[in-house]
């Protein structure tokens, strides 16, 4: 970094005038108290809906964080790409979509659904990701998995802390009924791997989800992504290029639930949303950037989320094409 800034090299070479820039955004919408957090487990219903945390990290390093980015929130759906990955890593990439298609599904993200081969339709909705817990580290005793998946976490994020929120983890254990569906829907159309036990798998789905970090953790996870992989601030090669390729083109028509298309539309970038409010934002070869707020619109995406991406793309052309 600091060969970088003395050469003149860096990406956001006038990095304050950009936090500048975020920090007016975040306060444009400090007010914005539209949305609802969700409901359907009740553990996340608890969390306070106001809070809201921006976090910034370039793919040589630079950090920015402002509002709540040192409060811990759970990554629920955002854990779908990192495990995609986790697989490709794994089987590579025809085994894996062998249980896994790679279309949009066009309906919601816990849709009892297949496509016409009898498979969950991508990784980024709940059918998909449970599919690809079936595929990590199969035999590996559970908690074997789980720290495996948690250690990946810390290494995408360059040694952030990585916690467990394990109120949530129970709450949304007990109320998953629909994961439950799916689950044996899927089974019915023999779409998991011999062997998988359904229990265990739908189990260690809910336990990545409630996966928790900060937002400047998960910023850094973002850049990682950015930077083809490769953790800007340790230098570790977490992921291949190839794997982060396909993980990035399937967050850019599939992360943001049934607004995939319009924000790939207007915004233009690979994303990834939770239902805790979470936002996971790519830019490649320039940053990732996470936005934490609890309040969701009608279509389960945070409402201070979409809106910072849309007037960060206003502010500065991000968009791909
Ligand atoms: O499976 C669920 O319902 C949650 N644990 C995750 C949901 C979520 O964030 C939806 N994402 N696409």
């Amino acid at each position: 970094l600091l060969a970088r800034a003395v050469t003149g090299d860096l990406v956001i070479p006038d990095f304050p005038s950009f936090t500048a820039d975020i920090t007016g955004i975040y306060q444009n919408l400090l007010d914005d108290r539209r949305g609802a957090v969700a409901d359907y487990i009740p553990q996340l219903k608890r969390v306070p809906p106001d809070q809201f945390a921006v976090a910034v990290c370039t793919v040589d390093g630079q950090r920015f964080s402002i509002g709540d980015a040192g409060v811990g929130f759970c990554v629920q759906s955002v854990c779908k790409p990192i495990n995609y990955s986790l697989t490709l890593e794994e089987h590579g990439a025809e085994v894996v979509h062998r249980h896994v298609g790679r279309e949009p599904s066009g309906r919601g993200f816990n849709e009892l659904s297949v496509n016409g081969d009898g498979l969950p339709h991508n990784p980024m909705i709940n059918s998909g990701a449970i599919m690809s817990c079936s595929l990590i580290k199969p035999d590996l005793a559970v908690a074997d998995r789980f720290d495996y998946v948690a250690d990946t976490w810390r290494a995408l994020s360059g040694g952030s802390p990585v916690g467990f929120n394990n109120a949530v983890y129970l709450s949304e254990r007990q109320t998953a009924d629909r994961n439950f569906a799916l689950g044996y829907f899927m089974r019915e159309h023999g779409a998991f791997p011999a062997g998988t036990d359904l229990i265990e798998t739908l189990e260690f789905y809910f336990q990545c989800c409630s996966i928790e970090l900060d937002a400047g953790g998960l910023a850094s996870v973002a850049a990682t992504l950015a930077n083809g992989g490769m953790m800007p601030l340790t230098s570790d090669q977490v992921f291949s290029t190839e794997s982060v390729q396909k993980c990035l083109s399937l967050m850019s028509s599939c992360g943001m639930y049934d607004y995939s298309g319009e924000f790939a539309f207007t915004i233009g970038l690979p994303a990834k949303s939770g239902v805790s409010g979470a936002l996971m934002l790519v830019i490649p070869q320039v940053m990732g950037i996470a936005i934490w707020s609890p309040r969701l619109d009608a279509l389960g995406n945070s409402v201070r989320g979409i809106e910072f991406c849309r007037q960060l793309v206003e502010k500065y052309n991000f968009h791909i094409y």
